[in-house]
């Protein structure tokens, strides 16, 4: 981390990968964590709206590129970790926020909606944090931020295979923070309740949103107040793990 003294900005010297960019989450934190000095890497499929937030990093004088990618292909995924480090330098922080969510009964089977979760989901950021996994141990550096969510501590009605998801997602940064801490390496996970992005909008079966969204109960959370969790996160000294971090609308607690 920069001394606060010399007048460089806190993650100057960090480069930092965002899954997910192109909207929402990813995009918040991205543009936050550029206006602290991280080099940022967005990295979405949707290379137009991955460009809108570079264009807005860059007028506010930061470091961004945009890096079109979809994370449940392996070859696109080493392709995005190898552009990156060309264009900016090795991956100090991975952040995965890309996911899908599907409001669903089970009983309604929609195979595809459960697939395409366990591929973005598990799968795709299994693969992001394969990538940049050796080069981290390597360097006996790197901080992993997956942005789980609350459904991955609470079984939730209607997003059972989602929920399945982000325990896995757990599950698999528990025992990763296991395994790579004699390297110095640290893995947080961000837990959101209801956050104000696109994700709702993608589901199909309209009798379990209506049984089971709450989000238009109460004041749900803005994408930034999840961005400002993973700037306290990554700003820690090393000695200091950010293991979990729930950030929930106050009027629903899990
Ligand atoms: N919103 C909430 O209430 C909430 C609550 C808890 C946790 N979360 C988690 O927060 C994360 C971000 O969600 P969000 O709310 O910001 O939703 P969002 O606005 O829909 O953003 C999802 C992002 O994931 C990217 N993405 C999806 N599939 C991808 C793929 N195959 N390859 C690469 N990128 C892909 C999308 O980009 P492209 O379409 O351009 O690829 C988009 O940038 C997710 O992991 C979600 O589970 C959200």
């Amino acid at each position: 981390m920069a001394d606060s003294n010399s007048g460089l900005k806190p993650l100057s010297d960090k480069v930092i990968m965002v899954t997910g960019a192109s909207s929402g989450i990813g995009a918040a934190i991205a543009t936050r964590l550029a206006k602290l000095g991280g080099k940022i890497a967005l990295v979405g499929r949707r290379e137009s709206e991955l460009m809108k937030y570079v264009k807005q990093i860059k007028e506010e004088n930061g470091i961004g590129i945009a890096v079109a990618a979809d994370v449940t292909k392996r070859d696109e995924v080493f392709e995005m970790v190898r552009h990156t480090e060309l264009s900016l330098g090795p991956v100090d922080i991975l952040v995965n926020s890309a996911g899908v969510m599907y409001y669903t009964y089970m009983k309604s089977l929609h195979y595809d909606e459960w697939e395409q979760q366990i591929d973005i989901n598990c799968k795709g950021l299994t693969t992001c944090v394969g990538a940049v996994l050796e080069g981290m141990i390597s360097r006996k550096q790197g901080h992993i931020v997956n942005i789980s969510s609350d459904a991955g501590k609470r079984g939730f009605p209607g997003l059972a295979v989602y929920s399945g998801t982000k325990f896995y997602v757990e599950g698999l940064s528990q025992a990763l923070r296991h395994e790579v801490k004699e390297y110095g390496l640290r893995v947080t996970c961000i837990q959101p309740g209801d956050v104000k992005t696109n994700l709702l909008q993608h589901t199909t079966d309209l009798e379990a949103k209506k049984e089971f969204d709450g989000s238009e109960t109460c004041k749900i959370l803005e994408a930034d107040d999840v961005a400002k969790a993973v700037e306290y996160a990554v700003l820690q000294p090393s000695y200091v793990g950010v293991n979990e971090i729930m950030v929930e609308p106050q009027r629903s607690p899990i």
